[in-house]
């Protein structure tokens, strides 16, 4: 009987290595530990065994017993590791952002427009020996608002739908001119610097408008600034962004952080004037709002107005790319879409 249990071991251990998937594992279980099982067969016949070969071949088979569950145990983890490791192989999906731009037939990548002219901006300004400032997305009122002359009850507040945060302080900030009453505190005039930066605004979108879109303030502190050096700032940007003579016109605009402020309109360079979606058929794109630093938001940079002046604009980026590469729904820019940004400049 020993010897049957001998031989029940080995034929377990040539039955366990054929063995190539957790139903058959368990159906091998079933067949030699179950109630009908092999083992049990044995057992059976020592009910007329004498007392101490039961006593041993009891011993004996439980300890065969123990070894089947153990060796059954072990080949079901490394069945369920196999089984994981084939579905991975048959399912394998490289999911990194290399081969996702692969599959789109994009070899290489480029950078987004509103960066290309972003950087081609900052290089004409720092070319005119202005600094380059940036400022924080989430802004407090006083910098967002009140060091800009909007005090709480004006009614300029209602023209920048705000996302608030649920304090009521803190804000994303509506506009780079932030950018304005953050470089003044830390600088004594004559200054000059340019902030470029994402700016947010809670209202629909449109062809021409969004809710996160991108500015470039400038702000130029010195004595006798006036309204003509403004212009001339103006004007040296836009060709050189344009690389061409634009058509432009200044009409009175009001903002409260200058004064007098205005309206700087190009002539629309997708229509070239005749009417279009992006200039809503006027001929002409608000493009470049401007003016001369209020004297009120000189005090709340501790610049003395009576000894210092100056201007400031706040360029809207992703019309002038708009502009530039005649691209006529702003919401192309934030798609994502990678064959859309493919199309400009390559790294
Ligand atoms: N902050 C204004 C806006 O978001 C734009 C602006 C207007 C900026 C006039 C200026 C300025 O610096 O002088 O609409």
């Amino acid at each position: 009987m020993l010897q049957n249990l001998e031989d029940l071991k080995n034929e377990f251990s040539t039955a366990l290595n054929e063995v190539k998937d957790q139903s058959s594992l368990v159906n091998l279980k079933a067949d030699f530990l179950g109630k009908k099982g092999k083992l049990n067969n044995i057992l059976k016949s020592l009910k007329d065994a004498t007392p101490e070969v039961r006593k041993t071949l009891g011993m004996k088979s439980n300890q065969l017993k123990e070894t089947i569950l153990a060796d059954i145990e072990k080949k079901m983890t490394a069945l369920e590791l196999f089984e994981i490791n084939e579905r991975l192989k048959k399912n394998w999906q490289d999911i990194t952002y290399r081969s996702s731009l692969r599959d789109q037939g994009l070899t290489a990548a480029g950078y987004h427009p509103v960066t290309i002219i972003q950087r081609e901006i900052e290089d004409i300004f720092t070319s005119m020996g202005f600094e380059i400032l940036d400022g924080p997305h989430i802004e407090n009122e006083y910098y967002n608002f009140e060091a800009l002359n909007i005090p709480d009850t004006h009614p300029a507040r209602d023209m920048q739908d705000t996302f608030w945060f649920k304090d009521m302080k803190h804000l994303l900030r509506t506009h780079t001119s932030c950018i304005q009453a953050r470089g003044m505190e830390k600088r004594t005039p004559p200054f000059k610097f340019i902030g470029p930066g994402k700016v947010f605004r809670c209202e629909a979108t449109d062809a021409s408008h969004e809710a996160a879109f991108h500015q470039l303030e400038g702000m130029m502190v010195g004595k006798d600034i006036s309204v003509a050096n403004l212009i001339y700032f103006m004007k040296t940007l836009l060709s050189e962004i344009f690389r061409k003579e634009v058509n432009v016109r200044l009409r009175p605009g009001f903002f409260p952080f200058v004064e007098p402020g205005f309206e700087l309109d190009i002539e629309c360079l997708i229509c070239g004037g005749s009417g279009c979606s992006v200039c809503k058929q006027s001929g002409w794109v608000e493009l470049l709002p401007c003016g001369m630093v209020h004297p009120n938001v000189l005090r709340h940079g501790n610049v003395n107005p009576d000894e210092y002046n100056g201007f400031a604009f706040g360029l809207g980026l992703d019309r002038l790319v708009m502009m530039r590469y005649g691209i006529d729904d702003i919401r192309h820019l934030h798609s994502g879409n990678l064959s859309f940004v493919s199309q400009f400049k390559t790294f």
